[in-house]
C-alpha cells in the first residue's frame, strides 16, 4: 500500500492495538507518534529538566527510531520504559510545547513521505498528514477507557487504583483537547468509530472493511 493511514482518538481508545494490527494485516509500517512524546518526556524525567527551553533543547537534539515495533532514544530501547506512570502523567505538558511538537511533527512526515504508513495520534489527520488518504478517529466512553487502562497496568504489575487511572485519562483528556497548539481534534473527513463494548476484532474489521471499499479490494 502506498498512502497512508491516519488513526486518532483520546487516551484508552485502543487506537495502538488496532492499528498495529490494521498495520500487520496490511503489511504497512505502523507508528505510534504517543510514544515519540513519552520517549522525550522520559528524556526530561532522566534530566530533571522542567522548564520548556531544557526541553525545547533536548527534543531538537534527541534520536528516535522505530525498529521492529520498539522504539530506541538515543540508540536504547525504552519501550517499556516509556509506560511508566510518571511519563504518563506528565506527558501532556511536553506535548504542549509547540517547538516540541514541530520537531516530532517534522520527524513523523518524514517516516510518512514515501506512504504505507499506519500513524496513530492526536493530531494526525488535522495536522500532521493532512492528506492521509484514510482518516479514522477512535473513541470510546471514560469509564471503559479507564477500565482498559487500569486492566492493562494491574496486568503489568502496577499499584495502581481505578480512581487515579480515571482521574489521569479526564486530565489528559482535558490537555490534549485544550492545548493552543495542535490540539486532539476530529478531522473534518475522518471515519469516527465509538469503540465502547466492541471488541479490537470488531474494530480492526470496521477499518479494514472501509479501506477495502475505497481500495475496490485489498
Ligand atoms: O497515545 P498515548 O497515550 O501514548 O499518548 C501520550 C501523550 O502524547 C498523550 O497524552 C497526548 C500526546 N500526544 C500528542 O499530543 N500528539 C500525538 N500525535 C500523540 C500523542
Amino acid at each position: 500500500m502506498n498512502f497512508n493511514i491516519a488513526i486518532d482518538g483520546p487516551a484508552g481508545a485502543g487506537k495502538s492495538t488496532t492499528a498495529r494490527i490494521v498495520a500487520d494485516k496490511l503489511k504497512m509500517t505502523y507508528v505510534d507518534t504517543g510514544a515519540m512524546y513519552r520517549a522525550i518526556t522520559l528524556l526530561t524525567i532522566r534530566h530533571n529538566k522542567t522548564n520548556p527551553e531544557d526541553v525545547i533543547k533536548l527534543a531538537s537534539e534527541a534520536k528516535i527510531d522505530f525498529k521492529e515495533n520498539r522504539i530506541y532514544l538515543n540508540g536504547e530501547d525504552v519501550t517499556d520504559e516509556i509506560r511508566n506512570l510518571a511519563v504518563t502523567e506528565k506527558v501532556s505538558k511536553i506535548a504542549a510545547i509547540p517547538e516540541v511538537r514541530a520537531a516530532l511533527t517534522k520527524l513523523q512526515r518524514q517516516i510518512a513521505k514515501n506512504g504505507g504508513v499506519v500513524m496513530d495520534g492526536r493530531d494526525i489527520g488535522t495536522t500532521v498528514l493532512p492528506d492521509a488518504k484514510y482518516k479514522f478517529y477512535l473513541t470510546a466512553s471514560v469509564k471503559e477507557r479507564a477500565c482498559r487502562r487500569y486492566n492493562e497496568l494491574i496486568s503489568k504489575g502496577y499499584k495502581v487504583t481505578f480512581k487515579q487511572v480515571e482521574k489521569d485519562i479526564i486530565d489528559r483528556d482535558y490537555q490534549d483537547k485544550k492545548r493552543d497548539f495542535s490540539p486532539m481534534a476530529i478531522a473534518d473527513d475522518a471515519i469516527i468509530i465509538d469503540t465502547t463494548g466492541k471488541t479490537i476484532d470488531e474494530v480492526v474489521d470496521e477499518i479494514i472493511g472501509c479501506i477495502k471499499k475505497g481500495e475496490g479490494s485489498v
